[in-house]
């Protein structure tokens, strides 16, 4: 937390959720970060996880409404409420939204909801078909409006085994947000059209084969989600990946290269910024079979032609926007990016050895280097791929 003086104050609100147990890493990973963390639980969130859990990793005493915890005078909650640089909230119910949402206060949670003046960021948390309830969605909606800051959930497999939206982001896009926050760009690419590609594209050799690529899509569903916290109005092209895309995105699916060209090229006159994540076969089959290849019958070489090159198209048709391409290398990933970066005409481009397995394809960590402007070159360490998207759009604000 470089940017954030030592004395940061955090509060984690922790409700009673199934995820509760995640928060447990959150309040590790703010307290590694250097921040000062006390922890609010509800009554139920402790018949999920022991405060002694929370203070032992915080070094602090937590609040509950248990009756056997010392109780603190009412103006120790308030002198709490104002050293406070942000109220976290992981997992939120149903319960607490619509409490926070009324305005009602009856517990430590949400007196000190009231009473704090710093950004209150509520990371909701619940089965899907609750998460979609109209009340739960219209009390999301009256917390933006009063203006709290919600972390949208996770698409996957919740506890009840069902999929959908509902799922704690992990605690690394949780803290990820948080720092952001705390580091003061909050809202800094509020309202900004901003074009994210991911995925690995397809390329047909007849109905049921395709040409494709290991691209994952993580490192470009981070750059849409991040972008999206941060404000931005994200629509995202994607070809097929092996993780489902973030909510509260536009999202445009595509599979081959072409497509891919069309939905970007047809959008990019409304968008600011535009991050390449995709990775995009640079060859398709010349002519796909119209039917399904049999065995024996099929050509033994394939008649490969070029694809278009869609950054190179975008970097002749630049106006004012933001160009951020992606290179994925195995030999010397930054000499061979800043090549890239002068060809095709970017503003940045982030460079990775895929060759090493934490920055490989599928990777949850991406070891980085921001090439850009001009001969620039930053190294970044092994980070989240959610803290490297928060990096390179870091790097876009400045640009813009
Ligand atoms: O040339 P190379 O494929 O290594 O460049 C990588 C960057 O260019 C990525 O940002 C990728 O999305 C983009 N690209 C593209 N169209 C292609 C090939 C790559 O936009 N046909």
């Amino acid at each position: 937390m470089s940017d954030r003086p030592a004395d940061t104050v955090v509060l984690l609100g922790v409700t009673g959720g199934i995820a509760a147990y995640k928060a447990v890493e959150v309040s590790s990973r703010l307290r590694r970060a250097g921040a000062e963390v006390h922890v609010i639980m509800t009554a139920a969130a402790t018949r999920l996880v022991t405060p002694l859990t929370f203070g032992s990793i915080t070094g602090q005493p937590v609040y509950t409404d248990l009756l056997q915890e010392p109780r603190r005078e009412a103006v120790e909650h308030i002198a709490l409420a104002r050293r406070a640089h942000l109220l976290l909230i992981a997992p939120a119910t149903a319960d607490v939204i619509g409490k926070l949402a009324a305005g009602i206060a009856d517990d430590f949670l949400t007196t000190e909801a009231l009473a704090v003046t710093c950004p209150v960021l509520v990371c909701p948390a619940m089965n899907a078909d609750m998460y979609a309830h109209r009340a739960v969605q219209r009390n999301l909606q009256t917390l933006r409006d009063l203006g709290y800051l919600v972390l949208e959930p996770d698409h996957g497999r919740l506890a009840t085994g069902a999929v959908g939206p509902g799922r704690l982001p992990d605690p690394e896009a949780i803290v990820a947000r948080a720092m952001a926050l705390l580091a003061g760009h909050g809202q800094d690419l509020a309202g900004v059209p901003i074009l994210v590609t991911a995925g690995g594209t397809r390329e047909p050799i007849d109905p049921v084969r395709f040409i494709s690529n290991h691209s994952s899509g993580k490192m470009g569903f981070a750059l849409a989600a991040a972008a999206r916290d941060r404000g931005a109005k994200v629509t995202l092209v994607t070809a097929p990946a092996t993780v489902s895309p973030p909510p509260g995105v536009e999202v445009v699916p595509v599979q081959t290269a072409q497509e891919m060209y069309d939905a970007v090229l047809e959008r990019f006159a409304d968008v600011r910024v535009v991050l390449k994540a995709a990775a995009v076969a640079d060859y398709r089959v010349a002519r796909p079979a119209p039917g399904k290849l049999k065995k024996g019958q099929a050509p033994t070489t394939l008649e490969l032609e070029l694809n278009p090159d869609i950054l190179a198209e975008l970097g002749h048709r630049k106006g004012r926007q933001v160009l951020v391409g992606f290179a994925a290398e195995t030999g010397n990933p930054v000499a061979e990016a800043l090549r890239k970066l002068r060809r095709k005409g970017l503003d940045l481009i982030v460079a990775n050895d895929v060759s090493d397995p934490d920055s490989g394809f599928g990777a949850d960590t991406n070891r980085v280097w921001i090439c850009g402007p001009g001969d620039a070159v930053e190294e970044l360490p092994l980070l989240g791929k959610r803290e490297v998207a928060d990096r390179v759009l870091d790097r876009v604000v400045s640009l813009l």
